[in-house]
């Protein structure tokens, strides 16, 4: 009895002592971050890092095991994000931490990846998120000034950066307690903000720098773009380049906190695109010119849900055009070309952190070299080596390619290009040759693969799939006062003052009496009363008599509309909307939306009436938001119809259907193509706001990747709507009976909207023998004398599909002089007869695969004296398909 007793405590305590081990996991023993003039110092040693900006929010945390685990294959070694404070703290005092916002969380799963995190509190972080991470209620603390020398303002910001350095280190996060915070971030590019603060600026930037590193968090802070960053704090730089940055101190490291390698779009705008080439060079030059940390604005963006976008006007994606798409998947050939790239930089690692400075060569006029070289033991480094060197050759030649001689040795450079050499002997990789596949992503329904359904069949199945339903329900919102909630004041109220953001829109609602004199005098002289207002932001919609009659949509626009009344009382109802509250510039209090100046009717008989003099009822919000119509509790109780075709197009009007989820785990979107503007939820989850706003017809040019990046350079999809397809996280649906809810302003057909699956359907590699062999065949530097070994010299063309995808296809292959591009390739001159049939040997059915690019393995040459190149176009399906159509 007394031994069972004793086994079970025994047992009991070992429980108790796994259960504290799991509470307080360490990720990594615990470790020291500083830092030096060169880089930063992590356990004792230099480090060159390479870091993946995601922010928690924009993606479930079902989703981020993945995007972490992208990132990591993709080379990362840390993970940065900033951190939400409005929402986190959404009343002032009542905290925030679950679902998409449980940040430790997060942090949690970047340490258990190995991966260390940059935290940048902020608290305020710009973003294009709402309001700058500012939440709206400090509006309204008595005598508040933002991001100033205030002292309302100083106590909140510092609450809150306290709560979130208390919070990491109750959970154990920082280095030195075994977890993965290695770098923090206090402000966010105030440099830039500054001087319109003047003195009180300046005393600000001390006080937040005092303030952070008097919470004791036991690794470095920064601050970007801060010119005048104190003493222990890190000016970092961001931009589309950051090689030959300086800092303002002798004793810190060049950081690069934003990699911009994308940007982020308007309603109504172009889609952004920085080619891969021009960002890797980028980068190559950064750590070419003794850069030792640079992050990717972003690596993924993921959307903007709910209300969560900045503004004014900011779409709901924020793809950014990153490496790693919205939806979670690899953009290709970003994603793989930048790999090699990090492969490249890590081989140079040991040189790179051994130098404090690089030699500078100059190899051309506008060519140049740095080379990184230490002799002997350079004591206590992990890379301790008699002699380590590693160079990067530099053509930043806009147009024309360079012949350099570097060490005796020549070396072709493409314009606009970095190579690199970990031994200064051996290239590996240049920024301008993307051996990475490209992919192309298709927004469609798969059809099963095989099956031997005719077209006209495949039509009717793609019809029956693809719209999301053909039975709609609709209830109208009603146009002004919908609750007692509602209450009315003379004059005209600002709009945040009102709505507090609780939602977009605000109703003001008033009376207007007209006589017949007026109506007499606008016959005679063939005028229209006029409403004017000075200024107005986001979008106006005015309704007389309940009919919307005008809407204005612009950022501080005057507005002039024409209005007709009739004789007697007329309704006149002006909605306020906003669409993403400001999140950048100074003074962001002041900001507010809605009207301002003078607000009036022109044109009546007695001269003009002034509206702010009369007396106007507010109304917050739409009645179905407010009611929670949304949601699968509240739904049911809104009273709605069936839709007729007939009832189309309508305005403020709320529509609902049921759907079933598509099989299989593909990402899936949401097409609403066909609708006007408004906000979806599914299943009570807001995907955020729609508004099918056309991009201008101009301006999408051939995209070339020379010379310097900025965001008019290479934009796509000039003339078609910026955004149609909403994501619907996987993790938000069930297998059938999903409602989804979705709210029109301006009209729209719910009967053509449709699920789309948007997975990796085309692969295509173009190689040549030119390129370099894969990065992974590069061993590190040799102990002793300091060559990187490599077996095989060809170049290899590989192919990947995406998870639980396979390569079913083989529509092009061509090994000699092929032309073109991915999906648009064609045979040239020279072709080898036997290409296809090796390609589809070592590639079909698999998930990924590879080709050497030699005469060997595609059974002689099959034209001498000529650089032959392997084009591949291949399509992937999903296992499952495949699976199910051997069945069939
Ligand atoms: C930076 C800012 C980021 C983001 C970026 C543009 O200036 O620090 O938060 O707004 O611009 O995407």
């Amino acid at each position: 009895m007394g031994a069972r007793r004793a086994l079970l405590q025994c047992l009991l305590s070992l429980f108790l002592i796994i259960e504290v081990a799991v509470a307080t996991a360490n990720f990594f023993k615990p470790f020291n971050v500083s830092y030096d003039h060169r880089a930063l110092i992590i356990d004792g040693e230099r480090r060159m890092l390479i870091s993946a900006g995601i922010h928690y929010p924009r993606a479930t945390a079902e989703m981020w095991p993945d995007i972490i685990a992208k990132s990591k294959e993709g080379g990362a070694d840390v993970i940065q994000t900033y951190v939400f404070w409005n929402a986190h703290e959404p009343v002032r005092g009542q905290y925030y931490f679950e679902g998409r916002y449980d940040l430790v969380k997060f942090v949690k799963l970047v340490g258990s990846s190995g991966l260390y995190l940059h935290l940048r509190i902020g608290p305020y972080v710009c973003a294009e998120w709402n309001f700058g991470g500012f939440p709206v209620w400090l509006r309204d603390v008595p005598g508040i000034e933002f991001r100033t020398d205030n002292v309302p303002f100083k106590d909140e910001m510092q609450r809150f950066v306290k709560k979130i350095v208390e919070l990491m280190r109750e959970e154990m996060l920082f280095s030195w307690q075994g977890g993965p915070i290695i770098m923090l971030q206090i402000e966010n590019e105030y440099g830039d903000v500054e001087s319109s603060y003047g003195q009180k600026g300046k005393e600000y930037v001390k006080w937040a720098a005092r303030m952070a590193l008097g919470l004791g968090a036991g690794v470095p802070w920064v601050m970007c773009k801060q010119t005048d960053a104190p003493d222990n704090i890190i000016n970092a730089c961001n931009g589309y380049y950051c090689d030959g940055f300086k800092t303002n101190s002798n004793n810190t490291p060049v950081l690069w906190t934003e990699d911009w390698d994308g940007w982020y779009t308007k309603w109504g705008g172009r889609l952004p695109h920085r080619p891969a080439e021009d960002l890797a060079f980028a980068v190559a030059r950064f750590f070419q010119r003794g850069g030792s940390f640079q992050n990717y604005y972003m690596y993924f963006g993921g959307t903007n849900f709910n209300r969560t976008s900045g503004g004014p006007f900011y779409i709901t994606s924020y793809d950014y055009d990153a490496p790693i798409d919205e939806y979670g998947l690899l953009s290709e050939p970003k994603w793989g070309h930048l790999k090699d790239l990090h492969s490249a930089i890590k081989l140079c690692e040991a040189a790179l952190v051994a130098a404090d400075s690089p030699q500078y060569i100059k190899l051309g006029p506008k060519q140049e070299a740095h080379v990184y070289h230490v002799d002997l033991q350079t004591g206590g480094l992990k890379y301790e080596s008699q002699s380590r060197c590693s160079a990067f050759l530099a053509n930043i030649d806009e147009r024309k390619a360079a012949a350099v001689t570097f060490h005796g040795q020549t070396y072709n450079l493409p314009p606009w290009s970095v190579s690199i050499l970990p031994d200064c002997r051996n290239t590996v990789f240049n920024t301008a040759k993307v051996a990475a596949q490209t992919s192309i992503k298709m927004v469609d329904f798969e059809l099963p693969l095989f099956s031997n359904i005719s077209v006209h069949q495949q039509f009717m199945v793609h019809n029956e799939v693809s719209y999301i339903s053909k039975s709609w329900m609709t209830v109208k919102e009603p146009i002004g006062v919908w609750s007692e909630s509602a209450f009315t004041v003379q004059g005209i109220l600002e709009h945040l003052n009102v709505t507090k953001d609780y939602s977009d829109y605000l109703w003001y609602i008033t009376r207007i009496y007209v006589s017949d004199d007026d109506i007499s005098f606008w016959e005679e002289k063939e005028v229209r009363p006029t409403l004017t207002i000075d200024s107005m932001r986001d979008v106006l919609r005015t309704f007389i008599n309940g009919q919307l009659i005008g809407s204005v949509v612009g950022h501080w626009v005057k507005v002039v509309q024409p209005v007709q009344f009739l004789q007697g009382y007329n309704d006149l109802v002006l909605l306020s909307q906003t669409v993403g509250l400001q999140n950048y510039g100074a003074f962001l209090e002041k900001d507010g939306a809605g009207f301002r100046g003078q607000i009036k009717l022109t044109g009546f008989r007695n001269g003009d009436i002034d509206l702010s003099k009369l007396s106007w009822t507010y109304q917050v919000g739409l009645k179905g938001e407010f009611s929670n119509i949304y949601t699968m509790e509240e739904n049911e109780k809104s009273g709605w119809s069936d839709l007729n075709l007939d009832a189309i197009p309508a305005t403020f009007t709320w529509y609902k259907t049921y759907f079933n989820a598509p099989d299989g785990t593909e990402p899936v979107a949401l097409d609403l193509g066909s609708m006007g503007k408004g906000q979806a939820w599914v299943n009570g989850h807001h995907i955020g706001r729609y508004w099918t706003l056309v991009a201008p017809k101009d301006g999408c040019q051939k995209c070339d990747y020379r010379g310097p990046y900025n965001s008019n350079k290479c934009r796509t999809n000039c003339g078609n709507p910026t955004q149609t397809w909403y994501h619907i996280p996987r993790s938000w649906l069930h297998a059938s009976d999903n409602l989804l809810v979705i709210f029109e302003e301006t009209g729209g057909n719910p009967f053509d909207i449709s699920l789309k699956l948007h997975s990796i359907r085309i692969i295509c590699g173009q190689v040549s023998e030119s390129h370099y062999p894969p990065l992974w065949k590069w061993s590190q530097p040799d102990f002793t004398d300091g060559s990187i070994l490599i077996n095989d010299t060809a170049p290899e063309l590989h192919l990947r599909c995406d998870d639980e995808h396979v390569i079913a296809s083989i529509e092009f292959a061509s090994y000699g002089t092929p032309q073109g591009s991915c999906q648009k390739f064609s045979r040239g001159n020279c072709h080898a007869p036997n290409s296809f049939s090796v390609v589809s040997e070592a590639c079909l059915g698999r998930k990924s695969c590879f080709v050497g690019i030699s005469n060997t393995v595609f059974g002689g040459d099959p034209c001498h004296s000529v650089v032959k190149t392997l084009a591949v176009e291949a399509r992937c399906v999903s296992s499952s398909n495949t699976l199910g159509a051997s069945q069939l």
